[in-house]
C-alpha cells in the first residue's frame, strides 16, 4: 500500500466544534422540553445539519411540518455560528499543527472532506486553510457520510486513487464513509467507538506520519 493523500474530516478532529454542535443541539431540545445526552450527539457526527435534526425529534418524538424543520434546523446554526465566530488559531487541536507540516514535508496531499456547510468559515477562522490542497465541504456534496462522495470527491480533486489516501475520522458515520470509498481509516478518540477504524489514535499530540505508516503496516 502506497499511501500519496491524507484526507482530514474536520469537527472533532481538526477542531473541538463537535462540542459547540453538542450545545446548540442541546438547546433546541431544551426549548422543546427533552433532554439531549452526549450518547445522543454521537449519533449525529459526520451527519447533515437537516438528518441530525430528524434524529434528534426523533429521539425527542416530535413531529413537524417541513417548513418548520427548516426553520428550527437554521435556528440551530445560528447558535452554532455564535460559537464559531469567537474561534482562533487556538481551537485548533493540541499536535495538528505539527503533524500536518510534517505531512508537507513527507510530500504527501491533504484534503479536507467535511459534511459541515460551516468547513470554510471554521478552517478560516483558525487560520488551516493553507494546509490544503484541496478542500471539500458541506456545499459541494449531496450526501452526508456514511456516503463516500465526499472522501471520493477529496479524493478526485487531489487526482489520487482512493486507495491511496488515509481518512481521519472522529465519527462512526465518518469511517464508514472511508471503508465505502475504499479508503483506510484513522479513528480519532475512543476505541470503544471507533474500533471500525483500522487504527485508533487519541489525538495528533506527539504523532508522526511514520508512526502512522509502521502501525498500519505494522
Ligand atoms: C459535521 C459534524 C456534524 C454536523 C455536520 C453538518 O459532519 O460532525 O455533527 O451536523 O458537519 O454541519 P453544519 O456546520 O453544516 O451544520
Ligand atoms: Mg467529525
Amino acid at each position: 500500500m502506497i499511501l500519496k493523500a491524507c484526507l482530514f474530516d474536520l469537527d472533532g478532529v481538526l477542531v473541538d466544534t463537535a462540542r459547540f454542535h453538542y450545545q446548540a443541539w442541546r438547546n433546541l431540545a431544551n426549548g422543546f422540553g427533552f433532554e439531549f445526552t452526549e450518547s445522543d450527539n454521537e449519533r449525529l457526527k459526520g451527519i447533515s445539519r437537516i438528518d441530525s435534526l430528524e434524529i434528534l425529534l426523533e429521539i425527542g418524538n416530535i413531529q413537524l411540518s417541513e417548513s418548520d424543520k427548516l426553520r428550527y434546523a437554521e435556528e440551530k446554526n445560528q447558535l452554532y455560528l455564535q460559537y464559531i465566530r469567537k474561534m482562533t488559531g487556538e481551537d485548533v487541536l493540541p499536535g495538528v499543527r505539527v503533524f500536518l507540516s510534517g505531512l508537507k514535508q513527507s510530500g504527501i496531499l491533504l484534503g479536507l472532506g467535511s459534511v459541515s456547510k460551516n468547513a470554510a468559515e471554521i478552517l478560516n477562522r483558525t487560520d488551516i486553510t493553507p494546509f490544503f490542497d484541496a478542500i471539500v465541504d458541506g456545499n459541494m456534496i449531496t450526501r452526508a457520510k456514511p456516503n463516500p462522495e465526499v472522501f471520493l470527491k477529496g479524493a478526485r480533486l487531489l487526482k489520487t486513487d482512493p486507495a491511496c489516501c488515509l481518512v481521519f475520522e472522529d465519527a462512526v458515520a465518518g469511517i464508514r464513509a472511508a471503508h465505502f470509498a475504499g479508503m483506510k481509516c484513522v479513528g480519532v478518540g475512543s476505541p470503544g467507538i471507533l474500533n471500525e477504524a483500522e487504527l485508533i489514535i487519541p489525538g495528533f499530540l506527539d504523532l508522526s506520519w511514520e508512526k502512522v505508516v509502521s502501525n498500519l503496516i505494522g
